[in-house]
């Protein structure tokens, strides 16, 4: 993740249109595709972004600084109704739309692969990218800046840009777990 940007280079139209297409050939269940992205690439969008998102009193540190210098923001939105729609398509046949059948939420699951595609697509092509949370606080107020119905979950947003030289996260100093400590073989507990 990356969390400075050249605020001086924007991301060619053409790269934008690319980073889209790789959200749209992520998978999803049933091929359901209840995703949404709003794409911000206009000074006075992304101003109103981080207006809106920003908690009151938040904003002068220098995460936001470094985040708010990029040039494009897209928002992955994720829409529950969609999926319970689809399943409940002849073909897969849940007519009672109950949430209590999926194992976990696959909209959320779906758009956070999306996302995932839009980060390593960002990173083929030459940019840096960051995904981060919407405090919960702030939805509503980012919801009615850019009319976003409430059929749709902001799951994050994602910073992109050049990249410019930027302090790692002090998260990383909790160092990466191994492979031996979170996979087990054969049966959990077995060690890999
Ligand atoms: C669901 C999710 C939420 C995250 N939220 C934030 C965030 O709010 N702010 C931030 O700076 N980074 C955020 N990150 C980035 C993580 O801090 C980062 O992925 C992690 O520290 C590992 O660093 P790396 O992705 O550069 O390897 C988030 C990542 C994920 C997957």
């Amino acid at each position: 993740m990356v969390r400075n940007y050249d605020p001086d280079r924007p991301v060619p139209p053409e790269v934008v249109d690319r980073i889209l297409g790789y959200a749209v050939h992520a998978p999803s269940a049933g091929f359901s595709q209840g995703w949404g992205f709003l794409v911000l690439d206009e000074p006075a969008d992304r101003q109103a972004f981080w207006a809106a998102t920003t908690p009151e009193g938040m904003g002068n540190d220098s995460w936001s600084a470094g985040m708010s210098r990029a040039p494009l923001i897209v928002v992955p939105h994720s829409s529950r109704d969609a999926y319970l729609e689809r399943y409940a398509a002849p073909d897969k046949g849940w007519t009672d739309r109950d949430e209590a059948r999926w194992p976990v939420p696959y909209w959320h699951i779906d758009t956070g692969m999306a996302s995932l595609l839009m980060l390593l697509g960002a990173v083929d092509e030459g940019l840096g990218a960051c995904f981060f949370g919407i405090p919960p606080e702030c939805t509503e107020r980012y919801r009615n800046a850019f009319g976003v119905p409430d059929s749709h979950t902001p799951i994050g947003a994602i910073t992109i840009g050049y990249r410019a030289e930027d302090r790692l996260s002090p998260s990383l100093r909790r160092g990466r777990r191994e492979v031996t400590d979170v996979a087990h073989r054969g049966r959990w507990g077995a060690g890999y």
